[in-house]
């Protein structure tokens, strides 16, 4: 059976375990072409590099892009039903060079300095971001880079007036209400619900990066950076109604 086939046919035999709107998008990730993911990687220099973190995996496509430019890769996540199916789809695609683990960002179960590169696709505006940044400096080896992409608050906004894919299990107006909520509960008492995330500016993420020891490579709207020349896709809106959307940010340790 070719690769494309097994994934498919591993795509429907785990269909029964996700609600409609989250396996809508596992479909949507792992039916994007490879080539997609491979070209916004080679765009940030995540290629030939040694091993790489893949934090907050989700369905694991990024885990397989990483592994067929890098030589291992790390992949974590704290949704037991998404890592049971990133595991199964990357064996579909015949990955070997990529684990997938239970591990939080916050907390992550790797020693310092031990990886070359750390990817968090849409994953850190739901964690504790400040100490999720402290962490990667401190697992990345001099002159490791992290990429990161979050949401700005014009990507609530166009959860809250457009509803993009509601459903059951999946309501975009109460994950938008509660962004709002978790962004100043954050900045007041460092407390949120993890069930949806919050609001990052640019030029927060680039303050907090810097006071840490980060050297800023580049920053923009999601795929903006292209450090290859090779022009990545970019997946989301990096406005909307005149705000940010989701945003994007290249980091070394120096
Ligand atoms: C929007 S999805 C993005 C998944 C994947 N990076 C992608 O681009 O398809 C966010 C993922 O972050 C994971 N996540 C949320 N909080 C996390 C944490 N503290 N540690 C690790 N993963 C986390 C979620 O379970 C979810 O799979």
């Amino acid at each position: 059976m070719k690769t494309d086939e097994k994934i498919q046919e591993t795509l429907a035999r785990l269909r029964p375990y996700f609600h409609a709107a989250d396996f809508a998008f596992a479909e949507r990730v792992w039916t994007t072409p490879q080539e997609v993911y491979l070209n916004r990687l080679r765009a940030i220099g995540f290629e030939n590099q040694g091993i790489v973190l893949d934090a907050g995996c989700g369905y694991g496509q990024w885990s397989l892009a990483l592994a067929t430019l890098n030589d291992r890769v790390e992949a974590i996540d704290v949704h037991a039903g998404r890592l049971m199916a990133a595991d199964a789809l990357l064996k579909a695609a015949n990955c070997h060079a990529a684990r997938v683990q239970y591990g939080s960002v916050a907390e992550p179960p790797f020693e310092a300095n031990t990886f070359d590169a750390i990817l968090a696709y849409s994953v850190v505006h739901a964690t504790p971001w400040p100490q999720v940044l402290r962490r990667f400096y401190a697992l990345l080896r001099p002159r490791g880079r992290a990429y990161l992409t979050v949401n700005g608050l014009g990507w609530y906004l166009r959860y809250f007036i457009e509803a993009p894919r509601s459903g059951p299990g999946h309501d975009p107006r109460w994950l938008a209400a509660c962004a709002l909520m978790n962004t100043v509960s954050f900045e007041d008492h460092q407390r949120f619900d993890p069930r949806s995330g919050m609001i990052i500016t640019p030029e927060a993420l680039r303050a907090e990066a810097e006071a840490i020891g980060f050297k800023v490579l580049g920053a923009g709207a999601d795929g903006a950076t292209d450090l290859a020349g090779v022009a990545p896709r970019a997946f989301f809106q990096g406005e909307y109604h005149g705000q940010v959307g989701v945003h994007e940010i290249l980091l070394e340790r120096p």
